[in-house]
């Protein structure tokens, strides 16, 4: 293979990521970014990458990341409750948002816990 003529197919896509932000509802906003992926990578993985390279202070659970074991990722992609870790990026807008009908403690993050099992 000559270096920089290579054979391999461009498989990285663009996408956009607009992402709620925020500790109350009402007063949270979207916070977008444009990324760029490869195919296959999941929704938790440009998540990871966004809070190690633009958005440290994203927050967002997950334990077990991508062995689909923990159930800590769930969230709201697109209007469905998906796991972050299953859900594959997509090119074009993707809108994520935390789980609804749950006390919602920041960003991605809410409170999952029954109040009957909080000690
Ligand atoms: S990170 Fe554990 S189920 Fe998604």
């Amino acid at each position: 293979m000559t270096p920089g003529n290579s054979t391999q197919p461009d498989t990285s896509s663009s996408a956009c990521l607009k992402i709620f932000r925020g500790t109350s509802r009402d007063d949270g906003e979207y916070q977008i970014f444009d990324i760029v992926f490869e195919d296959g990578e999941s929704v938790l993985d440009a998540l990871v990458a966004l809070r190690r390279d633009r958005a440290p202070d994203l927050a967002v659970r997950f334990s077990c990341f991508n062995a689909n074991v923990c159930k800590e990722c769930t969230m709201l992609i697109d209007g469905e409750v998906q796991y972050a870790c299953l859900a594959k990026l997509k090119p074009g807008e993707t809108q994520i948002d935390p789980l609804p009908n749950r006390k919602l403690l920041r960003d991605l993050i809410t409170d999952t816990v029954s109040d009957k099992e909080k000690l």
